[in-house]
């Protein structure tokens, strides 16, 4: 038998913790119980206020436009979570199911990934931990960070032409470069020179041959595609891991549709799960497959682009 009491206590613990809507529906209850409960009214009280407060900052956002229910409450455990969780990196997410979704998996992205994963859990980085560069070697988290899967992709897939689009540090690139077979060929796309990065893994003599090259272009505009659409053309392999501002990646997304390929090119999408990226990667119309867990914990995605 529960008394009073215990509600109240149990309704103060889901207040606590954020979990407003529970704690009004208790505080609400127990009003219909017992009418005269002061603890139960001040409390209904200060949520109402909490919540008003957030209802009112999202209807200055978005003006004119009813505040769902459960964004309010989503928006508390947020706040919470952006305050408590012990985590050195953290990013809001947004959960959508996948059994409604057009893409689905084929048996060539199964397999590819059946075959890949072993390699990426042998995978070396032996050139990366011989360089003395300043900051984290993300390379040796795996399952967590992408690099071993990347090894384990290469390994399998043997592409003669991998493109990257977000060179940055180069960590990536040199994971590419060193994976490819003998006559493979990296292209890097950025919007800043590697040299104009701090800590980059990257050194001249990474360019000395043909082997590796990196492009200053954005891919997204229209005009700078064409300068490059015979390379994208043959590209066996691309990661697309530049700025996710969804912009970018939706015009690129869609220059990507325009190009007949003369290969069968894998394309893996980095940070899929970011608020930004999910109805990107959730709308991708094409045989795909999410390999978060075995990939970049922000979100990693194989699209089998021509199958
Ligand atoms: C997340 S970093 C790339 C990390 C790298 N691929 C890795 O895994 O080590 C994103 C990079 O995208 C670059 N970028 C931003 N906008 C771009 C664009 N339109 N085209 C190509 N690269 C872009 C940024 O300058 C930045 O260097």
């Amino acid at each position: 038998m529960y008394t009073l009491e215990d509600a109240l206590k149990i309704a103060f613990e889901h207040e606590n913790a954020g979990r407003f809507a529970i704690a009004t529906e208790i505080f609400r209850s127990v009003l219909t119980v017992a009418p005269s409960q002061p603890v139960a009214e001040s409390r209904l009280r200060e949520i109402n206020g909490k919540l008003e407060v957030l209802r009112s900052a999202l209807r200055f956002t978005f003006p004119g436009e009813p505040v769902p229910p459960g964004l309010v409450d989503a928006l508390t455990h947020m706040f919470r979570l952006e305050r408590d969780l012990p985590s050195g990196h953290k990013q809001p997410g947004y959960l959508v199911s996948t059994n409604d979704e057009r893409g689905r998996p084929n048996d060539r992205l199964l397999d590819l990934v059946m075959s890949a994963f072993p390699l990426a859990r042998r995978a070396r980085f032996d050139s990366l931990d011989a360089r003395q560069v300043n900051g984290e070697r993300w390379y040796r988290f795996w399952p967590g960070e992408h690099y071993a899967l990347i090894v384990g992709l290469l390994q399998v897939l043997k592409p003669r032409i991998a493109i990257e689009i977000g060179t940055f540090t180069g960590m990536a690139t040199l994971v590419m470069a060193e994976n490819m077979p003998a006559d493979g060929r990296v292209f890097t796309f950025d919007i800043v020179d590697w040299r104009k990065i701090d800590n980059s893994w990257l050194c001249e003599s990474d360019f000395a041959g043909k082997h590796t090259t990196q492009i200053l272009a954005d891919l997204s505009r229209p005009a700078k595609f064409e300068e490059h659409r015979a390379l994208i053309e043959q590209a066996d392999f691309i990661f697309i891991d530049g700025p996710k501002d969804h912009h970018t990646e939706k015009s690129l997304l869609a220059l990507l549709d325009s190009v007949t390929f003369k290969t069968k090119p894998i394309i893996m999408f980095d940070d899929t799960k970011l608020l930004n990226m999910v109805d990107i990667w959730h709308q991708l119309d094409r045989p795909k497959l999410d390999v978060t867990s075995f990939g970049h914990w922000s979100g990693t995605g194989l699209v089998d682009w021509c199958g």
